[in-house]
């Protein structure tokens, strides 16, 4: 089957044409981000805004670059939610209208499980496998046993990871998004030089807390000013890498040996991370376990990794109905409402 993917649910507006979940044929990403830097955040206004005006080029681009006509697709899929409503609404708005005029069926999936299945985009993964999310809104455990089969084991309290490299890069005086720039720097730097928490990391749960970590941060920066680029600045990059890795490996592990799963998907944002990266391959390669983390165009927010659950819901006939609406808060264990 070829499928339109469309996501709109943050500050990227993205198009993707995918054959039967697998292939990708094309996969164009318009970002905001140097809009949004300005700011300091994503300005939610701006980003629905600047949506509507990409949307349509990049949908063409997709087209264009895959090489078909709107005749030659035959479902569409698209993000649901969670993200910015007035964002979601726009791609969500735009894929109906395409169903409907080219009389296909469309799809709504959870942003969440489109970033699980980017993996499957490279090499397909046997279920049951553990989940780690990380990225700019989440940063989730879960135990997935098929399309549509999420189970919640933990999650964060407050922060996610990637809100902790943001949030920790503007206090370091780093533009948005800090998270690639953090760990650039980290490169250059002694994990070991500044003491920083690990929150909860022997609580004996699957929960994570990263407000905490970042305080702290905020507190040594206060005391000791940081420049960029500078050896000072390398090491607290370095040393705030380390802790987030040691509370993820810590939760990792312990979710591994809870549900006796034999492999790890790693993904979104943060999935790029380098330090991320390695502690995952250690840990897998320790543990004797599978692991797939997506090459970095994958892990960050694309259009084509929704294709992968869309073309499994609609070959099955999984479709969502015409006046389904998007939804900012959505928890992926409710996935169900998403089919008519
Ligand atoms: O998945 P994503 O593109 O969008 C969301 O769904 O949130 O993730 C964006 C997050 C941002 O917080 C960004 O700082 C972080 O991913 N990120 C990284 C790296 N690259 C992107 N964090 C740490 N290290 C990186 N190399
Ligand atoms: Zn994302």
């Amino acid at each position: 089957m070829l499928v339109l993917a469309i996501e709109t649910s943050c500050d990227e507006t993205a198009a993707a044409v995918v054959r039967d979940g697998r292939e990708i044929l094309s996969s164009v990403v318009s970002s905001q981000i140097a809009i949004h830097a300005e700011y300091g955040g994503v300005v939610p206004e701006i980003a629905s805004r600047k949506h509507l005006e990409s949307i349509s080029p990049v949908i063409t681009q997709a087209l264009r670059e895959a090489g078909v006509a709107f005749s030659g697709i035959e479902g569409v899929v698209v993000t649901r939610g969670p993200g910015l409503s007035g964002a979601l609404l726009v791609g969500f708005s735009v894929a109906r209208a395409i169903a409907y005029a080219c009389g296909i069926p469309y799809v709504g999936v959870h942003h969440i499980e489109g970033h699980i299945f980017a993996s499957f985009l490279e090499q397909p993964v046997a279920f049951p496998f553990l989940a780690l999310v990380v990225s700019g809104g989440h940063t989730h455990l879960y135990h997935v046993e098929g399309f549509g089969r999420y189970t919640t084991l933990g999650r964060t309290i407050d922060d996610a990871a990637g809100e902790a490299f943001d949030k920790s890069g503007k206090i370091m005086g780093l533009e948005y998004p800090a998270g690639a720039r953090i760990d650039a720097l980290a490169r250059g730097g002694d994990a070991t030089a500044v003491h920083l928490p690990r929150p909860m990391i022997n609580d004996g749960t699957l929960r994570f807390s990263f407000s905490g970590l970042k305080t702290a941060l905020m507190q040594h920066v206060a005391k000791h000013p940081v420049t960029i680029p500078g050896q000072a600045a390398s090491d607290l990059c370095a040393s705030f890498q380390r802790a987030v890795c040691d509370v993820l490996e810590s939760k990792t592990r312990a979710a591994l040996q809870q549900t006796a799963a034999a492999r790890l998907v790693v993904a979104g944002g943060v999935a790029c991370n380098s330090g991320v990266r390695s502690t995952m391959s250690r840990l897998a390669a320790e543990l004797g376990i599978e692991l797939h983390i997506p090459g970095p165009a994958l892990c960050g927010d694309n259009a084509a990794m929704l294709a992968v659950a869309g073309d499994y819901y609609l070959g099955r006939s999984m479709f969502s109905a015409p006046d389904l609406d998007v939804t900012a808060n959505w928890e992926m264990d409710r996935i169900k409402e998403n089919f008519l």
